[in-house]
């Protein structure tokens, strides 16, 4: 939707102007300045983009005076044109932070709202002083609030009927495609099943036509096409099987050659400890013999 918001009014200023305005003149507001500022409302932001705000324009003269009481009588509440009641349509999403998302989104739209209007050359005030029980009843009865929620629910319920029949027609769209692609099929098999028959039927009379020499050249054809690639499906069923065999065998001759290494090294070990061993006997006897022949 493009944007209606322009203007010619610096922000700083709009912000520095805005005041609460509890008096006003005696005159209606302008629709497109109404709907101007619940344009700045809508632009908003808010969290995770619920955008749940709603807002219920009263200027029903009736109506503010029901709402002035349930404000706790405070009579700038009847006397302005236009009461914008600021609600959530729902109230139970948190942000992470703990903090209700709806009470800060709806503030902060408000807040637009009352800028906005300072641009639009209106004076607002915040109302937050009233009894909510009783407003909701007020707003309920009010004629214009019930007039837009009832419109609002049948434009709703009409735009489901409209999607569900949409939906409904797509489905019964598809089961009919299924169904004709099945009967295609039944139709394409008996063909084939009368084609089998009349050629079995020319060929027992010793006649065949070049068509069905071409034909049946294709099926063979065909035929030798997915019987080789049956044959290759296979072979590299078979390869994998001769290369997992092949790296099996090959872990148990490397198993087998550490463990020969293992043991000839330990035999190794066990020579080198005997030669040790005959090396000091041989130099005792040595030794012995030395002190002999010194005696
Ligand atoms: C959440 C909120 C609730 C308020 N409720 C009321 C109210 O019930 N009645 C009223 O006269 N002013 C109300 N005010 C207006 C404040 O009194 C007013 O913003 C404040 O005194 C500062 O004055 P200013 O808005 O002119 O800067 C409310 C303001 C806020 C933000």
């Amino acid at each position: 939707m493009p944007s209606t918001l322009r203007g010619n009014m610096d922000i700083f200023e709009a912000i520095e102007k805005r005041r609460s305005i509890r008096n006003y003149q005696d005159r209606d507001v302008e629709e497109e300045k109404i709907i101007k500022i619940l344009e700045a409302a809508r632009a908003a932001p808010s969290a995770s983009n619920r955008q749940e705000w709603r807002f219920i324009v009263v200027r029903d003269k009736e109506v503010r005076k029901k709402l002035c009481k349930a404000a706790k009588g405070q009579k700038f509440v009847q006397e302005a044109p236009v009461v914008i009641a600021c609600c959530a349509e729902t109230d139970n999403h948190t942000m992470s932070c703990g903090q209700l998302c709806y009470p800060i989104d709806v503030a902060i739209s408000i807040d637009h709202m009352t800028l906005a209007a300072v641009q639009l050359g209106l004076g607002t005030c915040w109302v937050g002083a009233f009894y909510e029980e009783q407003v909701k009843k007020v707003i309920d009865l009010g004629p214009q609030t019930n007039q837009g929620l009832e419109e609002t629910r049948r434009l709703q319920k009409e735009l489901n009927d409209e999607i569900k029949k949409a939906e409904e027609e797509r489905d019964a769209e598809r089961e009919k495609g299924i169904l004709g692609n099945k009967v295609l099929i039944n139709q394409l098999e008996g063909r084939i099943s009368g084609y089998k028959n009349i050629k079995k039927e020319l060929s027992d009379l010793g006649y065949i036509n070049e068509e069905d020499a071409r034909e049946a050249e294709a099926a063979k054809k065909a035929q030798f096409k997915s019987d080789s690639e049956a044959i290759k499906r296979k072979e590299a069923e078979i390869k994998d099987e001769l290369k997992r065999i092949k790296s099996i065998r090959d872990a148990r001759v490397r198993e087998a050659e550490e463990r020969a290494k293992l043991e000839r090294d330990a035999a190794q070990t066990v020579e080198e400890r005997a030669q040790v061993e005959i090396n000091l006997i041989n130099s005792i006897r040595t030794r012995k013999m030395e002190k002999k022949e010194n005696l």
